[in-house]
């Protein structure tokens, strides 16, 4: 392992080329218009699996888009190692706010970032760091320094729910059979503050429509005389949190697992300046659930948000009318043991019951995802923190996230196997958002952290038999 400084130096700048080759393709599987690309995707990160060494690489048809497969089996007395990522990505709107095209990918250095970052839609979420783990291979195959089986899953659905996963998981136990399962699909704390994602929320999204009158009307001949959609709508919504900032769905918290006095006093000692927060943000206060702190508010505690809303005119200039109809996105994230399915029921039962007479509400399920949390107390996060005290020279510290990943919940049941979230992105790497960017140094310190996983694993793994 002593090469792979030396390794990571001699070939960076060839690793953050091909990267940026991978980034130029929008494969964003939200939207059909880029089909092709988001096939051509698969492809290419197939193409790349094979020159790091992947031995067997197989593009896994499913009814949606495709799942690249690629395995390295040395021994079968040997650990497996089983690599999930997704080459899919956000749309990138609103366009108008990124500072270079979100398919032209640019290096540019930042605050943050002394050492240049990438700016591309996916090049922290997740292509980038999906990438890391395809060099780290070919650090490892070219330097005969793979110490056990590795199988790779990339999916192309990721972003929109991965609806085909399950299936293709359920179909193939034997093939992605494997002693642990390993993902960098999250962030760390900062830079020098590393850490690993012991948690992610669960999520139910929904989509609501509020319908009033059978037509748009002159909003001076008919205002105050019928119910306006967006007026209704707008209401409901603020209706569903009270002045403490709670959710009033009924039922909504009643299968929160609530932590222990230790354990928020154990989370509270991770490093964290409110200040810092506020000031990232451009905002002057932090909001939110009464009585607990804004790291408990963004990973222990289910929210709910609007994502869009819409309905009427918004074109330039006034028009004087009432909508027939008015829209909403809404989010729920959601912690253990909460059921997504029970609570999008819920959430369709409450809101169609707070809405008055005058209107007709319909509630739309989107996808949801089941919350997972990893105890810290397996071989799997054992070796993950001994990578890091490798690379980092600092004990990692073990967070709860609070975005979603639905599929690591399956990966436990249907594999029964753990997953160690080894991420390396930062929260201002604007993931979801214009001007997404991925650290150079983060892409490089990922590529040397991860065969220390390898063998770290493999040792403990087999002390363990
Ligand atoms: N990689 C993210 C999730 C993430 C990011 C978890 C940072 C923890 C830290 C993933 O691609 C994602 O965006 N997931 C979606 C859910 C999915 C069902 C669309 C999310 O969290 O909104
Ligand atoms: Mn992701
Ligand atoms: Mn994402």
């Amino acid at each position: 392992m002593k090469d792979i400084k030396k390794y990571i130096d001699t070939h960076q700048k060839r690793f953050l080329d091909e990267l940026i080759e991978l980034l130029k393709i929008p494969s964003i599987s939200a939207d059909k218009a880029y089909k092709d690309d988001v096939f051509n995707t698969a492809d290419a990160v197939a193409e790349r699996l094979k020159e790091a060494g992947c031995a067997k690489v197989e593009i896994c048809e499913t009814p949606g888009y495709p799942i690249v497969y690629g395995e390295i089996i040395k021994d079968k007395n040997l650990p497996t190692v089983l690599v999930y990522g997704h080459y899919d990505v956000q749309p990138p709107d609103p366009l108008d706010l990124w500072e270079s095209a979100p398919f032209e990918p640019v290096i540019k250095k930042t605050e943050g970032h002394p050492d240049g970052a990438i700016f591309a839609r996916g090049a922290c979420d997740d292509k980038g760091q999906m990438y890391m783990h395809v060099k780290a291979l070919e650090y490892m195959t070219q330097n005969d320094d793979l110490p056990c089986n590795v199988k790779f899953m990339i999916e192309g659905e990721e972003e929109v729910g991965s609806e085909n996963l399950g299936w293709f998981v359920s179909r193939n136990q034997a093939k992605l059979a494997n002693d642990v399962i390993l993902i960098s699909d999250t962030g760390m704390i900062a830079k020098d503050v590393p850490s690993i994602t012991t948690g992610l929320r669960g999520l139910s999204y929904v989509e609501v429509e509020v319908t009033g009158p059978n037509r748009d009307l002159h909003s001076g001949l008919y205002g105050g005389a019928v119910a306006n959609p967006i007026n209704v709508l707008t209401k409901m919504i603020a209706s569903l949190h009270d002045e403490n900032n709670h959710i009033t769905i009924p039922g909504f918290y009643d299968q929160v697992d609530e932590l222990t006095a230790a354990e928020r006093e154990k989370m509270a000692e991770a490093p964290f300046s409110l200040e810092n927060y506020q000031k990232a943000l451009d905002i002057d206060a932090v909001y939110g659930e009464a009585g607990y702190t804004t790291n408990e508010r963004n990973s222990i505690r289910p929210t709910l948000d609007v994502n869009g809303i819409w309905g009427g005119y918004t074109g330039e200039g006034a028009k004087t009318v009432i909508a027939s109809k008015a829209y909403a996105k809404i989010s729920m994230r959601l912690v253990p043991h909460q059921d997504w399915k029970e609570i999008t029921q819920l959430f369709k039962t409450h809101f169609e019951s707070i809405a008055p007479k005058g209107v007709r509400v319909k509630v739309k399920p989107h996808h949801g995802g089941e919350p997972y949390v990893t105890p810290i107390d397996n071989i799997g996060y054992q070796a993950a923190e001994a990578a890091y005290e490798k690379t980092f020279g600092k004990t990692p510290i073990p967070q709860r996230s609070g975005g979603s990943i639905p599929i690591v919940a399956l990966f436990e049941r249907e594999l029964n196997s753990k997953t160690i979230l080894m991420g390396f992105g930062l929260d201002s790497d604007a993931i979801h958002s214009p001007n997404e960017h991925f650290g150079v140094w983060n892409f490089l310190k990922g590529i040397e952290t991860i065969p220390h996983f390898y063998h770290e694993f493999t040792k403990l793994k087999s002390a363990e038999n």
